[in-house]
């Protein structure tokens, strides 16, 4: 018997839908500002298509007298046409470039969760008019709680709490994307806490690494801008302050102690013969113990338009022992249309690429590094090293640096004055022989 075609309008979408792609996206809050700043990213490399000296800045500012968040950009914004489509869409993404990061089309709607009041303001460069559209947070979640008795289509529910308007903008403000959230609060209010927002993106956002902090900084972008496509970084301002990235070329151990990174090893992951991630990942010198959690910087974390996937947990099964990840500091950049990020970022959709993508982590870098890792435990063990008097956190790592470097000289003139090794002979000693080493420089500014 032939099948009879179900007619076109059985299906339905329901207000719960929306309930989960608000409060039940994510597990962390902070993770509404990545969603944010990761469509301002992709608006402003779509400005900078058209227009290369176009601004790289987004700001985030809290507020916290009227729990408010605002996080904008002077990207492409929004046409005055394209607008009220654009904003009304849920689960439709605008943007078909594959080198964008966003393309679910729910991204924006995390906030919701977490505020009374939600304002988009955006204007495109050619038209003086401004789009805005209000969500009523409070009553989305009265109507979403069900206590009303009455189920909403998500059209509805989407309706009810929801204004749209056009007002006359000034043409010569350019384009712009601006999201407010208001009357913000969430589970300890970590989304409001400025430090904990700041630590968040500094590991998480598309932010540049310090230039005075990071030796290394230079190499490694001119690695990844060579191999990725669409290798960006942008000026994140949060509260006035720009936003770096962790790393630096020191690092506190959890022992107490501290280990130079003295260079960077960059590398590749390949799949059948084709690169899909581009890496590099700091050279500890002792590579004995694990970095502190509070550095932020520890563990190789994996990237995609070098926003965050995970944290720094995310590779530790690649290890021998799962700690071993977080002796590391590095990054992976994923790019590959076949390594998909899931809706909520915290590791990829499951694919016979993403397998294959973690087992060659393992074996490029994980079974490599653990090896590594053990035998210089090993080898501290057995080995006698000559012991400082008073040993400070400071000219502790000073020494590990240069056994290997220039300075090593310095340090053989003291210590064979016996196995201790006095600590304001040593400094005078390695201040003589190097006078403009980078690294004696920071590490003795405090002395
Ligand atoms: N800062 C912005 N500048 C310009 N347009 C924006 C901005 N933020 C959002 N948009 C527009 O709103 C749309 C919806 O954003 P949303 O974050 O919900 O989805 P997405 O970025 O397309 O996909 P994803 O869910 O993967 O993030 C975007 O596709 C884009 O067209
Ligand atoms: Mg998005």
């Amino acid at each position: 018997m032939a099948r009879k075609a179900a007619k076109k309008s059985a299906f339905k979408a329901g207000m719960y839908l929306l309930e989960t792609l608000t409060a039940g996206m994510y597990n962390d809050p902070l993770a509404i500002y990545r969603e944010y700043i990761q469509n301002s990213a992709d608006s402003i490399d779509g400005a900078l298509k058209v227009n290369p000296w176009n601004s790289k800045r987004i700001n985030v500012e809290l507020n916290p007298i009227e729990k408010s968040i605002t996080i904008s950009d002077r990207g492409a914004g929004i046409s005055a046409e394209l607008a009220a489509d654009i904003l009304s869409s849920v689960g439709l993404s605008s943007k078909k470039n594959l080198n964008l990061r966003g393309f679910r089309g729910i991204g924006r709607l995390g906030g919701l969760a977490f505020c009374d009041q939600a304002i988009f303001r955006t204007k495109a460069e050619d038209k003086d008019i401004e789009s805005i559209q209000e969500w009523d947070c409070n009553k989305l979640r009265q109507l979403m709680s069900g206590t009303g008795k009455t189920t909403y289509s998500l059209k509805q529910l989407f309706n009810r709490s929801t204004t749209f308007y056009q007002e006359n903008g000034k043409k010569k403000a350019g384009s712009y994307f601006e999201v407010k959230l208001s009357g913000v609060q969430s589970f300890r209010n970590h989304v409001m806490d400025i430090k904990k927002v700041h630590d968040f993106l500094s590991v998480t956002a598309p932010v540049p690494f310090h230039p005075d902090e990071m030796s290394f900084a230079k190499e490694i972008s001119e690695y990844l801008s060579s191999n990725i496509h669409n290798y960006s970084a942008y000026d994140i301002i949060l509260n006035g302050e720009p936003v770096y990235k962790p790393y630096s070329d020191m690092v506190k151990l959890t022992s107490k102690g501290h280990d130079i990174i003295d260079g960077i090893e960059p590398f590749e992951i390949k799949i059948n013969g084709t690169a899909v991630a581009y890496g590099w990942y700091g050279k500890r010198e002792d590579l004995l113990g694990a970095i502190t959690k509070g550095q932020m910087s520890s563990g190789i974390r994996v990237r995609v338009g070098n926003i965050q996937i995970g944290d720094n947990h995310l590779l530790d099964g690649c290890f021998r022992e799962s700690r071993f990840n977080s002796y590391m500091v590095g990054e992976i950049h994923v790019d590959s249309a076949d390594l998909i990020p899931n809706s909520r970022r915290d590791d990829f959709v499951d694919n016979e690429i993403k397998g294959l993508f973690y087992n060659e982590i393992e074996r490029e870098l994980g079974l490599p590094i653990s090896k590594q890792i053990r035998l210089n435990s090993r080898l501290k063990s057995k080995k006698e090293t000559p012991t400082v008097q008073r040993t400070s956190p400071v000219i502790q790592p000073t020494i590990k640096s240069v056994e290997n470097n220039k300075l090593q000289k310095a340090v053989k003139q003291v210590a064979t004055k016996g196995n201790s090794v006095n600590e304001a002979d040593l400094l005078a000693a390695i201040k003589k022989e190097c006078k403009d080493c980078p690294v004696l420089r920071k590490l003795t500014k405090n002395i």
